[in-house]
């Protein structure tokens, strides 16, 4: 689908002023001497033509494909020729997220080893490492973590975003990556979507305001020389196109909307880019209106590759070839016949090597576009200087771990989250004598990986604690070091008990970490448990102590409550590691006077209730200052609009109780009896199962059950009559946790299985795991989806997520079920073999 494209008029709405598209519009004619396709020099690219005449057809192919480290070894780099590898989210050195930075370097050197000194090996081609190095190198233990993107688009600060640029790759470099898939210039257009925070702005101006100048701080500025000779690496702009404009706010969903929108809202940031001469351009899992981009030729090609002039390579997301009509993540040759120069294949990399190389054999895939890709691959790695770079550990700033998280480096991120905060309303309270007796409160006030967000060590942001943040500091930490400073007090009390009277109370809240899928929600508001410090505002209130709320968040969201209980209240965002930079912005200094001024500036409208497209409460734009004085306050409606209790897609149960639209319910499997739990105590199964309350979490936050099913056996299931799709969930590695005590060990197997239309589908799972939980203590089983879907599940129609099923004596408790990733569980169950 060839589409036309007039010049692109959207870069007079790009304020980079350094860009030569300031003025106005760029010249697609003036395009080539602008930055592509010029990115190697003559000898370079002579060098590029001559390797192409020497490779076999099997390195070429083995050169598109990009392999993850959790599921490739430097032989198979070898023995395949692979052209690349990659960190996902989850992957780390040994299978270790958590692995020491010289883990990362001397892994590094093995990969870079194997593409160059494996015989017989002519002409040698060295590997290329990326990795989502997307708010600092966020992968590493004790990098710096700035904060994430949509806080960046509320600091207005584009100097700013080119020095964490440079930062970061200086941290990448230390552990030899010479790759991160950042920045990500998507244009968010509805934040129920999950990866709304990875943007900066829902304004394209805005966004497309700092992407050339992250780019410059990444890779240097634009021009042949070899990227690795500097402090930098090659960037990625993501995910390519319109990935913003996702229906609904649903991940890996579809654009509908017209062309003109696709260019000059979510096409703006791709102007700076090319003028930056960003090195990769990684594509959407998404559709417009209905084709994936991953599959389409006319926007790969003839847009980006033709009109725009890119130069450099295109990479897939991770197995989103897979999702392109008429492939599956082994073969796709109509991804590489759209332009697509590399397949991200993480674990889908050896057949897809195979299917590829008889493509091409056979003519599916002309030779024409295989040289093309390869050639363009070779391009990037000849700008970045790989081929004299040498290995990782032996070029420069490698292994210099004290850059990791570097005074300096902090410093600029603390910075970053002093100009990012946004203050929504101050009657008066703020700022904060230092000298004063501060009662910190709230659930998030100690804990950086939930200031931290997704893409944090590990793929949700979720498993971690502090003591995985080495220099690091908590919203907690650097308001107690401010206070203690100016000879204060500062008490830490989660749920604003005191001993002694406060002056005032600070209150953390907000959302906890996400990234892919897991953030999407069905309305603009916080789950339920997530509204408990709220509560905590209320009570401080009632005794007369001033309440300042500080609210950790990816996205505006519905928060009347809050905004109308606290005297104060600012966005704190997702701010990383930094924590301190929030205690800069709420005390006076000794003079009286705040030492900063707050200079953050809302990304994206805030919304009046929690319905997407519904009124706004604050404009894009808006914040206020110290220099502003204190303003009056107009008590909120506090009516959220929408019937959903903000609970969430993927929670079945919490808190002991089913979340509507889904019941509990104890049966007999094979007919007979049934019973829907809606009141306790409840008893079933002719008096053989009984279920009530137990405490968890908070009183009564669990059901228990005491199940004796004799012959028939018995079920717990959760279950609805509306069948949901988890196709999507299931290809993302996500799984079904179950927070669960075992009271009375089984006397018989217990398996667990779901149900699609009517009926169980799918072999039910044994999970001895289940039987192996020690009895008494809370545990969360976690049980990968696609084991399910190996059992023969049909995934796109599940009524029920859960079931339980036993045939003998079993007592339980259960608290939540609900969909996560693996670090969130405690023990993970293994798919049954066959
Ligand atoms: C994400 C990308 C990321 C890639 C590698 C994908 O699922 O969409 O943003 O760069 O994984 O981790
Ligand atoms: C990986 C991520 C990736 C995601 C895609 C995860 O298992 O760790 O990097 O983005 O899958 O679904």
């Amino acid at each position: 689908m060839a589409i036309v494209l007039p010049a692109f008029s959207a870069t007079s709405l790009a304020q980079d002023q350094s860009s030569s598209a300031a003025n106005g519009q760029v010249h697609p004619e003036r395009w080539p001497e602008v930055a592509y396709p010029r990115i190697v020099n003559a000898e370079g690219e002579a060098r590029i033509q001559a390797l192409l005449s020497h490779m076999s057809v099997e390195q070429k192919v083995g050169q598109i494909i990009q392999a993850d480290i959790g599921s490739v070894t430097p032989d198979d780099v070898c023995k395949y020729h692979l052209g690349s590898v990659l960190n996902g989210g989850n992957s780390g050195p040994g299978g270790n997220d958590l692995a020491p930075a010289h883990e990362w370097l001397a892994l590094a050197d093995a990969f870079y080893a194997a593409s160059m000194e494996c015989a017989p090996r002519d002409p040698a081609i060295p590997i290329m490492w990326g990795t989502d190095a997307v708010h600092g190198h966020s992968n590493i233990v004790g990098a710096t973590l700035f904060p994430h993107n949509v806080g960046l688009g509320a600091a207005r600060d584009p100097d700013l975003i080119e020095r964490i640029g440079r930062i970061t790759a200086i941290e990448i470099r230390v552990t030899g990556q010479e790759w991160t898939f950042a920045p990500t210039v998507t244009v968010p257009q509805d934040y129920r979507w999950g990866r709304a925070y990875e943007g900066y702005s829902s304004d394209p101006a805005l966004v497309a305001s700092y992407v050339g100048r992250m780019v410059r701080g990444l890779q240097g500025p634009p021009s042949t020389a070899p990227i690795l000779a500097g402090p930098h690496v090659a960037a990625s702009t993501k995910h390519f196109l319109a990935d913003g404009a996702t229906v609904d706010g649903k991940d890996q969903g579809d654009a509908v909307i017209s062309e003109l929108e696709l260019r000059l809202v979510h096409g703006a940031p791709y102007i700076p880019a090319m003028e930056s001469g960003v090195a990769t351009v990684m594509t959407s899992f998404s559709s417009w209106q209905g084709v994936k981009i991953a599959g389409n030729k006319g926007l790969v090609t003839d847009v980006l590759k033709d009109r725009l002039g890119f130069g450099g390579l295109v990479i897939t997301d991770w197995n989103a070839h897979g999702q392109v009509a008429g492939c599956n993540n082994a073969s796709c040759p109509a991804a590489i016949e759209a332009g697509l120069d590399m397949l991200m294949a993480p674990d889908s990399w050896r057949d897809l090597y195979a299917s590829t190389l008889a493509q091409v054999q056979n003519g599916t895939i002309s030779m024409a576009r295989l040289d093309d890709a390869v050639a363009r691959i070779l391009r990037v790695k000849e700008r970045l200087g790989l081929f004299e770079a040498g290995k990782p550990s032996a070029r420069p700033l490698s292994g210099e771990y004290d850059l990791l998280g570097a005074p300096e480096h902090r410093a600029v991120a603390r910075e970053a989250v002093r100009k990012s905060l946004v203050l929504l309303k101050n009657t008066g309270v703020l700022p904060l004598k230092p000298s004063a007796r501060i009662l910190v409160a709230g659930d998030g006030a100690d804990d950086i990986a939930r200031q931290s967000g997704g893409w944090t060590l590990t793929w949700q942001g979720t498993g971690v604690d502090n003591s995985d943040f080495p220099g690091a500091t908590s919203l907690w930490r650097g308001i107690e070091q401010a206070v203690s400073a100016a000879g204060g007090s500062a008490e830490l009390a989660p749920d604003g008990t005191f001993e002694r009277r406060p002056d005032a109370a600070i209150v953390v809240f907000g959302e906890t970490p996400y990234a892919e899928f897991q953030g999407d929600i069905p309305s603009l508001q916080l789950r339920p448990e997530l509204r408990r410090p709220i509560a905590t505002m209320r009570k401080l209130k009632e005794a007369g102590i001033p309440v300042v709320a500080v609210m950790i968040t990816g996205r505006p969201l519905y928060v009347n409550e809050a905004l109308n209980q606290a005297d104060a209240f600012v966005t704190a965002w997702l701010p990383g590691s930094e924590g301190a930079g929030v205690a800069d912005l709420l005390f006076a200094g000794e003079d009286g006077a705040p030492a900063y001024d707050f200079q953050g500036r809302l990304p994206t409208a805030w919304p009046a209730t929690a319905k997407h497209g519904g009124p706004t409460l604050f404009p894009f734009g808006f914040g206020q200052t110290y220099a502003d004085g204190p303003q009056p306050w107009k008590p909120l409606p506090e009516d959220s609009q929408v019937a959903d209790d903000g609970l969430g897609k993927g929670v079945y149960f919490d808190q002991g109780v089913a979340a509507a639209p889904w019941s509990l319910i104890v049966s007999q499997p094979d007919g007979g009896d049934t019973l829907r739990v809606t009141t306790v105590p409840a008893t079933g199964l002719s008096g053989r199962a009984t279920v009530t309350a137990t405490d968890h979490g908070v009183q009564e936050g669990a059901r228990q059950f005491a199940i004796e099913s004799g012959e028939g056996g018995a079920a717990v299931e959760i279950s609805s009559h509306d069948p949901v799709d988890l196709s999507r969930e299931t290809n993302g590695d996500v799984l079904m946790l179950a927070t669960l005590r075992i009271d009375t060990p089984p006397t018989a197997s217990v398996s667990l299985s779901v149900r699609c239309g009517d009926a169980e589908c799918g072999r039910p799972l044994a999970v001895p795991e289940l039987r192996g939980l020690e009895p008494g203590q809370w545990r969360v089983l976690g049980v990968p989806l696609k084991c399910f879907a190996a059992a023969g599940a049909d995934m796109t129609r599940i009524t029920a997520p859960f079931r339980l099923t036993t045939g003998g004596r079993l007592g339980f408790s259960m608290s939540r079920v609900a969909l996560g990733s693996a670090d969130e569980a405690d023990t993970v169950a293994q798919c049954p073999e066959g």
